[in-house]
């Protein structure tokens, strides 16, 4: 598969053509950004290290019936995916109280909810990504009621092998943001990463935080930590 021009560059990731209708690259700088590009800063090795964990992560999704768009890491820094049209919404999903929801609702970080907690947001940064429910997405044309259900029943599935992937190496999988698409045949996938950028995993022994709060809360050792999670995570999947 041969990398051809520059579709879309974001603020994490650069998107490929490739010789194929139905295959883009994906390369993820070394760039952080947080609270919509006002704090911004590079971290050595973050595009590596979150390729790392986004493509052992996704293959092993992939392996386990969860339906993703990527095809296969291609170096250090891309992974080779399906082209995709993005669904122009983002779910959460909290197994923990923190973040945004404990601010909004007055609730102490660290609360454990009886119920699993799925939120929908529309992407738009103009609007700050509002938090959306399902009938303002059907009424936005964004997904249909069916294809809602799917969300949330591969929603629920995601968090089941995450929850217990990461809790295998020793870390709480507190929240998580995931994308969907449609891939050229049609089909439902996930798309976009899934790293310590866009989830919340706190320590299991010492609640010490691992994911980009880190950089949002000037807490340090931002590099270090992902190296962390990227050396727990390839040990779990690569016995
Ligand atoms: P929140 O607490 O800001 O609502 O975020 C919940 C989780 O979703 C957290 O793990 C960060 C992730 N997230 C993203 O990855 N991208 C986003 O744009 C937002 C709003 C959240
Ligand atoms: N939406 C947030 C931003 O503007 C994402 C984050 O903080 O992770 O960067």
């Amino acid at each position: 598969m041969k990398q051809l021009e520059l579709l879309y560059e974001g603020k994490s990731k650069l998107i490929y053509a490739t010789d194929s209708a139905e295959r883009v690259v994906v390369r993820f700088k070394d760039d952080a950004t947080a609270f919509y590009n006002i704090k911004r800063a590079k971290i050595e090795n973050k595009g590596k290290m979150n390729c790392t964990i986004s493509s052992q992560i996704l293959a092993f999704l992939n392996a386990n019936g969860v339906d993703t768009h990527f095809v296969e890491q291609v170096d250090q820094t891309s992974q080779l995916c399906k082209v995709v049209e993005h669904m122009p919404f983002e779910v959460i999903v909290r197994n923990i109280i923190a973040g945004s929801m404990a601010r909004r609702l007055g609730i102490e970080e660290g609360v454990i909810p009886e119920n699993t907690i799925f939120d929908l947001c529309l992407k738009d940064e103009e609007l700050g990504d509002p938090l959306i429910n399902d009938h303002h997405a059907v009424a936005l044309g964004i997904a249909t009621y069916e294809e809602l259900v799917k969300i949330y029943e591969i929603s629920a599935r995601v968090n089941k092998l995450l929850t217990e992937l990461y809790a295998s190496v020793g870390i709480r999988l507190v929240d998580f943001k995931i994308e969907f698409g449609r891939a050229t045949d049609g089909a439902l996938v996930l798309a976009d990463e899934l790293t310590p950028d866009t989830c919340r995993i706190w320590d299991a022994e010492t609640g010490e935080r691992m994911d980009k709060d880190r950089f949002r809360r000037d807490l340090g050792r931002v590099g270090e930590t992902y190296q962390e999670v990227a050396h727990r995570i390839c040990n779990a999947l690569n016995k």
